[in-house]
């Protein structure tokens, strides 16, 4: 039995390893290959990843930044020291206002309360009392001023809510109109008379135009008292609407002068133009 190779003996390792050797080193081969590309791969995909997640922590932290700063806003957020609101609030505003603080921020405007829209509401006022000032109404109230000079025409004194105009004067009892219009005219007079008179106390309203007869305009009557022991105040009130020229003039005059009150508020005349 010097057969060499004998079917039950062991085959030697190295006669059969050739085949399976090559094939082994193949699988290793690509295997190391696999393991290199999935390496790289995963590497690359780790990084894109780090990228990403460096993103989402800088927008978490912009988050959490805007989130501090809405806390500063609201009074529990400025007492708590764990948030430096100072700080904070700063640097929002150093973001906001890239170019310097803003000169006007109308979101603020708003919210700056009553007594600011108070001010504004003034500015308007004051704007609009310009414009009164400069259309103000031709009107003027004037009460009767006792006088020592004869006769019945009655005189005027300005008085203290009364309105004055420039457009009117008022020179010797005579209200002179210097601007041609439409003039509703007032004039009430306070009197007392002791002594019974068959003529009525009469108040007239006339119309003076220079080089020209005076024009009468309206006029009012009131019997005088009948009573001798003590004097009667009455009152005679008179007015209308007429047209003047520019320069024409308006007085009163009475029956009797010196029975006339110049109380306050009892005797007056009035002018304005409509
Ligand atoms: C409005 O006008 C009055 C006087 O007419 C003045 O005293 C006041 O200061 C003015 N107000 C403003 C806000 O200008
Ligand atoms: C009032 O004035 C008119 C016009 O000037 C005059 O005609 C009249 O006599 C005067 N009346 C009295 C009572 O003086």
């Amino acid at each position: 039995m010097n057969e060499p190779y004998g079917p039950e003996a062991p085959r030697p390792i190295s006669s059969t390893s050739p085949g399976i050797m090559k094939m082994f080193m193949g699988f290793l081969t690509l295997f190391i290959v696999a393991q290199t590309i999935g390496t790289v791969l995963f590497c690359l995909y780790l990084h894109m990843k780090m990228d990403k997640m460096e993103e989402v922590l800088s927008l978490s932290e912009d988050y959490i930044f805007l989130k501090k700063v809405q806390k500063c806003q609201t009074a529990e957020g400025q007492k708590s020291t764990l948030l430096d609101c100072e700080k904070i609030i700063k640097g929002f505003q150093s973001i906001q206002w890239k170019d310097g603080p803003p000169k006007e921020q109308p979101k603020f405007e708003m919210q700056r309360g009553p007594e600011h829209r108070e001010r504004a509401h003034l500015m308007h006022k004051n704007e609009t009392s310009v414009a009164a000032e400069k259309r103000k109404p031709v009107a003027v109230h004037l009460a009767g001023q006792q006088s020592n000079k004869e006769g019945s025409v009655l005189e005027w004194k300005e008085t203290m809510y009364g309105p004055t105009n420039s457009l009117i004067s008022n020179k010797e009892g005579k209200l002179k109109v210097e601007e041609a219009g439409l003039y509703y005219i007032y004039s009430q007079v306070s009197f007392c008379t002791r002594e019974a008179s068959l003529a009525p106390f009469t108040l007239y309203i006339y119309l003076h135009i220079p080089k020209e007869e005076d024009r009468l305009l309206v006029k009012g009557q009131k019997t005088q008292s009948t009573l001798k022991s003590q004097c009667e105040l009455q009152s005679i009130r008179v007015g209308g609407v007429f047209n003047l020229r520019e320069g024409d003039m308006v007085f009163v005059n009475v029956t009797d002068s010196t029975k006339v009150k110049y109380r306050h508020g009892n005797t007056y005349l009035g002018i304005f133009k409509v």
